[in-house]
């Protein structure tokens, strides 16, 4: 079912600084900071050749990654994304084997303007995985 690793997100305090390391010391391919209002994050995107890596800080005041940073001040992997072709489909087959998708169970518009959707971290390993309609 899935597919492509589409990114891997990593939870920072300051967006700018990550940026410039990833830029700067490691010579990566960095995007522009963009605010995403309705999912409370800012988000940088470094691309590389096989894979991205995607920087979230904390927007506002009920960031869904205030708690991470709380329990990582220095930062850490939140999620992993994985690519699927068909995002409702993959819920379904992924809900009948009894994973528990978060939220109200509906795709929202992830950061690249397609569907995605998580898993609870308990269901995968310990990690909280995406899911993003290629
Ligand atoms: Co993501």
């Amino acid at each position: 079912m899935i597919g492509r690793l589409n990114h891997v997100a990593i939870a920072v305090r300051d967006i700018a600084a990550a940026s410039q390391l990833y830029r700067d010391t490691l010579g990566a391919e960095v995007s522009a900071a963009v605010p995403q209002e309705e999912h409370g994050v800012t988000t940088v995107f470094v691309t590389l050749p096989n894979t991205k890596i995607e920087f979230l800080e904390p927007l506002g005041e009920n960031s869904p990654i205030a708690k991470f940073l709380e329990r990582n001040p220095d930062g850490g992997i939140h999620h992993i994304c994985y690519e699927v072709d068909d995002i409702i489909a993959a819920r379904d087959q992924l809900k009948a084997k009894g994973a528990r998708v978060l939220g109200s169970g509906e795709p929202k518009t992830g950061a690249h303007g397609k569907p995605v959707l998580f898993l609870h971290p308990k269901d995968f390993t310990g990690t909280l995985v995406e899911l993003e309609q290629a």
